[in-house]
């Protein structure tokens, strides 16, 4: 039998926690023959609510889950790390400026770089949920220096699935018919949900929709505020959506992207269409040998250009505003 993998999972007692962990322990994350232990982590006051969830755990008798273990001290709960899903972070409140937001994560993704540094397992995989996604990334991979930058990565899988369904609802297709779609630039309302490069059924969507009305007017608008509309509807923000999100992602980072088709994920740029070195920035990735790989040599056209260059002029101010900060350096 294999040896569990140690999943450590930050914000466990939260909302994207509850959605996320039993699917790990029922083997969805890395694979029906692949044991895992749980590593919980949270804040003191949120320990209670984690133990609780621990118990259903428990109460479900996951052949796979090999255990559980709570902590509210990153040192240990990052201790032997295989993946690391760093879901917990400082909410944007009412008349909170961004310098605040960023400071405050600053002040917990930073910690948390440094202990995965230190304890981590060699092979260790980080992804990073909490938002603001892509900059906590850069500041938890700033801390790290021992370990590969591309180990770090931040979700943009929702954005991309959120788009596969908004682009199969309006072809009348299923979400399989569609490959090759692509998430640019950053986890917010600026990210650039590409169709160009993307396959239905094998031909070109944007032949397929023949609209570019509708392409810019409302398929952009309308995948890069899904969030706000779920929140709008919802009362509470995507939680089942974001938690199977993150499955996909690791999912596809240990077992392989499949052949003729690629995924988004937001990782340190090696200068590959522009973006500048080091940015967490969402590309078209596929994985081989459990290692994300930025598609090479696409064709870029002026409408996709100024929506990539936005995004990433946005992530640049992030960069710039945690460096003033001195959260990195
Ligand atoms: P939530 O507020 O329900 O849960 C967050 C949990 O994190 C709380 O239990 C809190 O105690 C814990 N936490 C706070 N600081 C922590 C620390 N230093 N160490 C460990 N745990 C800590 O929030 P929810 O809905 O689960 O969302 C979590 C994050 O995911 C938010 O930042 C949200 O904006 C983000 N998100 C990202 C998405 C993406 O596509 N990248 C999609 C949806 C949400």
């Amino acid at each position: 039998a294999k040896a569990p993998v140690n999943v450590t999972v930050t914000g466990a007692a939260g909302q994207i926690g509850y959605a996320l962990l039993f699917r790990i322990a029922s083997g969805q994350l890395l694979g029906a023959d692949t044991p895992v232990r749980l590593r919980l982590l949270e804040i003191p006051q949120a320990i209670k609510a984690a133990e609780g969830t621990a118990m259903e755990l428990d109460d479900c008798a996951f052949p796979l889950l090999a255990g559980v273990d709570i902590y509210d001290d990153p040192r240990k709960a990052f201790d032997g790390v295989n993946v690391a899903l760093l879901v917990g972070a400082r909410p944007r409140t009412k008349g909170m400026e961004r310098r605040d937001l960023l400071e405050a994560n600053g002040g917990i993704f930073g910690p948390q770089g440094a202990a995965i540094n230190d304890g981590a397992a060699d092979d260790v995989r980080v992804l990073v949920v909490g938002n603001p996604a892509n900059t906590n990334a850069l500041i938890a991979q700033a801390h790290a220096p021992d370990i590969p930058a591309d180990r770090f990565t931040a979700m943009t899988r929702l954005d991309h699935n959120r788009a596969l369904s908004q682009l199969a609802a309006k072809l009348n297709v299923s979400v399989s018919d569609i490959k090759k779609l692509t998430i640019w630039g950053n986890h917010s309302a600026t990210q650039y949900p590409d169709i160009f490069h993307a396959e239905v059924n094998g031909r070109s969507a944007v032949e397929a929709v023949n609209d570019e009305e509708w392409l810019r007017d409302t398929f952009i608008p309308t995948v890069a505020k899904r969030g706000a509309a779920i929140i709008e509807a919802r009362g509470a923000s995507s939680a089942a959506s974001a938690a199977n999100a993150a499955i996909d992602h690791v999912y596809d980072w240990v077992n392989g992207t499949p052949e003729g088709d690629w995924t988004s994920v937001a990782l340190p740029s090696d200068g590959s269409y522009g973006v500048p070195e080091g940015l967490v920035s969402s590309f078209p990735v596929v994985s081989r040998n459990g290692s994300w790989e930025i598609v090479q040599g696409l064709e870029i056209n002026e409408f996709s250009r100024e929506r990539i260059d936005a995004s990433v002029r946005e992530l640049e101010e992030e960069r710039e505003a945690v460096r003033a900060l001195g959260l990195i350096k």
